[in-house]
């Protein structure tokens, strides 16, 4: 059955089924909501029922405590219409609202699967079907995992300048059900179900502001994205990138980084190691990546900041950066959230 979902204060209107979530629907109209992990992980599409019926599937208690579902809150990645509704949008940034790029499923075949660390590979992935797809540098697709109906979400690392490829940088966990495939079960000409695009971590439009930029681990991908970008289009802007590793072989494509910081006047490229050896001979920043920030930086008020990487280091950057004086509407970020199935996350409903 279809109802009617009006956000606001928007003002714009989708139509829902009940079998659908709400912000698949909104994505299958063109309506670029605020989101994360799309399975109540991460709390990026917290809304406020204002009026009208709904359930909502299973989802951490992170995202969405009890008292806030008892207050009105709700995840639209976890809701299901049983009424015309009217929902206010807590977070939501016009300037992409509408700008959809259209969601498509696209069937790929592995291309190369590259060890860039001891525990990060680069798997690049050639479209067949359709032979390109449409995104925005800074976005994700949804990897289906082979011969299961589960997904998980990886960033683009390459711009649409080479929109025939999705170069994915992914970090290795032990025993994973999708990265634990990739040193020995996946080999060139396998085959990848991919949906895509999503994800708002994108440089906005109207922006020539300076940027900051602050990842970890397999958080490069999106923001190299994003300075691959920059240098195709002979950016001014200056941006400043602290990237946060443990050791100095956690370290990756610093050739690149440099050949980036040649070809964009304005870039600084910051790593900070947290547990540098002795054998590193490291000279460079120590520490927390955060903490360096916060060390280095007084004052980021005029700047856009794009973060990306393990949902703590997240959570630390956005609070920083708001203390530093960015507003909430300019503090860009995915969180690398682990999937619902593999979280150890209190779950709650139903
Ligand atoms: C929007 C978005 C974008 C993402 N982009 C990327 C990306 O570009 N590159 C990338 O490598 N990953 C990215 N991720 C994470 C990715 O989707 C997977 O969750 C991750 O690769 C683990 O999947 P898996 O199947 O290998 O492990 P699973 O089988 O899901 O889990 C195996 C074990 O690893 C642990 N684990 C899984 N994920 C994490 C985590 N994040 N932190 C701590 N422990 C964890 C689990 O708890 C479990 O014990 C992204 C996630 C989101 C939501
Ligand atoms: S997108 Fe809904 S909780 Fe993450």
């Amino acid at each position: 059955m279809g109802h009617k979902v009006r956000f606001e204060p928007v003002g714009v209107e989708i139509d829902v089924e009940e079998d659908e979530t709400i912000l698949a629907a909104a994505f299958r109209q063109g309506l670029m909501l605020m989101h994360g992990c799309k399975e109540g992980q991460c709390s990026a599409c917290k809304s406020f029922l204002l009026d009208g019926e709904l359930d909502m599937e299973r989802y951490s208690t992170f995202a969405l405590a009890d008292y806030e579902r008892e207050e009105g809150y709700v995840l639209l990645c976890r809701a299901h219409a049983y009424s015309d509704l009217e929902v206010e949008l807590i977070n939501y940034d016009e300037d992409v609202l509408r700008s959809a790029t259209p969601i498509v499923e696209a069937l790929t075949e592995v291309a190369a699967v590259d060890a860039l660390t001891h525990d990060v590979r680069r798997l690049l992935l050639r479209l067949l079907d359709p032979p390109e797809m449409a995104f925005t540098p800074g976005q994700y697709v949804d990897v289906t995992i082979p011969g299961t109906d589960q997904i998980r979400s990886f960033s683009m690392a390459n711009t649409p300048s080479s929109a025939g490829e999705l170069e994915l940088l992914i970090k290795i966990y032990p025993g994973g059900r999708f990265s634990g495939l990739l040193d020995h079960d996946l080999g060139i000409g396998d085959r990848l179900q991919v949906k895509g695009p999503y994800g708002l971590c994108t440089l906005r439009p109207g922006s020539e502001r300076d940027l900051i930029m602050v990842g970890g681990g397999a958080g490069l991908g999106p923001l190299l994205s994003l300075l691959r970008c920059l240098a195709e289009s002979s950016s001014t802007r200056e941006v400043t990138f602290y990237y946060g590793a443990r050791t100095r072989r956690d370290l990756f494509y610093l050739d690149e980084l440099a050949g980036l910081e040649e070809r964009l006047s304005g870039l600084r490229f910051v790593p900070a190691l947290s547990e540098p050896e002795a054998g590193d001979a490291w000279e460079g920043e120590t520490g927390l990546v955060t903490d360096v920030v916060d060390a280095r930086e007084p004052d980021l008020s005029d700047r856009d900041a794009y973060l990306c990487g393990p949902p703590p280091m997240v959570d630390a950057a956005v609070a920083l950066f708001a203390v530093k004086g960015i507003p909430e509407s300019r503090i860009h970020f995915d969180k690398f959230t682990a999937s619902a199935e593999a979280a150890v996350a209190p779950t709650s409903h139903p």
